[in-house]
């Protein structure tokens, strides 16, 4: 598809058009509090389909299903007891859950990319929620960037990568979370299967046990070595800059920074900060090496370190 891509105001006329163009099978990037979503009709296979093709994603690659509450998760999944206590202490919010896909869920087979599990989350954005309740049905969606990219925090992120691709984004501004949801996959024992906006911390206390690590088996979350990629080099935990090298601070001690993720070392901060940062830096490094400052390995640092060293593997 080449057409122009609306930019849709986040008003009620802005998402009954949005739904509109959605149940007739189009594409719309809304904001969550994560990041922006790829959004279609879950349930309709061609709308699925073009997801993929508008990120160029590998097709094995499932998406997650976004719902307005659990009520309407109940519906598609099968909530353990485990599922209803995570959900019941933090949807809506930066959490999606995998769970075995209900019998008569309905969902497009492109969905769950023929697995026989889903994964769903809740969002709590109010745009992200105004939308799923105007729509009425389950969106999947990925996030708003081309694949292998950084996902975009802002509706300008989206129409970067995406424009004349998709039909819609709608402007609900800059996520505040600002990394991608923390995914816990519950089909098996309960296992971390990425990092995110959720501190694993606080799932592990609500869970009363420690989660196990993503089995060899699963098709890691956006696990591909590269996938956060920037355009420039990326160095990590880099306290000395060399001379040559574009750095990104966190924290007081390294003030002397260009930029930076959080001049007062505040992580929230940071991981909203993170993917804006990563786009404004690959500008203005102008082909240098990005050199990106220690950031803590706890909290939201994890899931901020996790995009980072994806960010800095090897390119393919
Ligand atoms: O914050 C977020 O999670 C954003 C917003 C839009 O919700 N979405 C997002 O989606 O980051 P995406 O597609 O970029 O990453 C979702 C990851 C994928 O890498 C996929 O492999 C994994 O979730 N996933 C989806 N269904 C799965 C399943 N049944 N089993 C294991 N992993 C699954
Ligand atoms: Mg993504």
């Amino acid at each position: 598809m080449q057409q122009p891509t609306e930019t849709l105001p986040a008003t009620p006329e802005g998402l009954s058009r949005a739904a509109a163009i959605l149940r007739a099978g189009g594409l719309v990037a809304f904001p969550t509090e994560t990041v922006y979503g790829l959004g279609a009709h879950a349930r309709d296979d061609r709308a699925v389909a073009r997801i993929f093709e508008a990120k160029g994603r590998p097709r094995f690659n499932p998406l997650i299903v976004h719902l307005p509450d659990v009520a309407a998760v109940r519906k598609i999944a099968v909530m353990s007891d485990a599922a209803e206590r995570l959900a019941d202490a933090f949807w809506p919010g930066p959490m999606t859950l995998v769970l075995p896909v209900a019998p008569d869920a309905g969902l497009s087979p492109l969905v769950t990319a023929g697995l026989d599990t889903v994964a769903v989350r809740v969002p709590e954005h109010p745009v992200a929620q105004n939308l799923l309740r105007v729509f009425g049905g389950p969106v999947a969606a990925p996030s708003a960037n081309p694949s292998g990219r950084v996902s975009p925090t802002r509706a300008d992120h989206v129409r970067d990568g995406l424009s004349g691709r998709i039909e819609a984004v709608v402007n609900g501004g800059a996520c505040p979370v600002g990394v991608e949801s923390t995914i816990i996959g519950l089909a098996g024992r309960p296992a971390l299967l990425r990092p995110g906006g959720l501190p694993v911390e606080a799932v592990e206390a609500c869970l009363g046990a420690p989660l196990g690590a993503a089995g060899e088996g699963i098709s890691a979350p956006g696990q591909l070595a590269s996938h956060y990629a920037p355009g420039a080099p990326v160095r990590l935990d880099v306290s000395a800059p060399g001379a040559d090298e574009f750095w990104i601070g966190f924290g007081p001690g390294t003030g002397d920074a260009p930029m930076t993720l959080s001049a007062t070392g505040d992580l929230v901060e940071a991981a909203a900060n993170l993917f804006h940062a990563l786009r404004e830096a690959d500008i203005r490094a102008a082909g240098r090496t990005i050199a990106i400052a220690p950031i803590p390995e706890h909290g939201l640092g994890r899931a901020i370190n996790d995009r980072l060293r994806r960010a800095a593997a090897p390119r393919p």
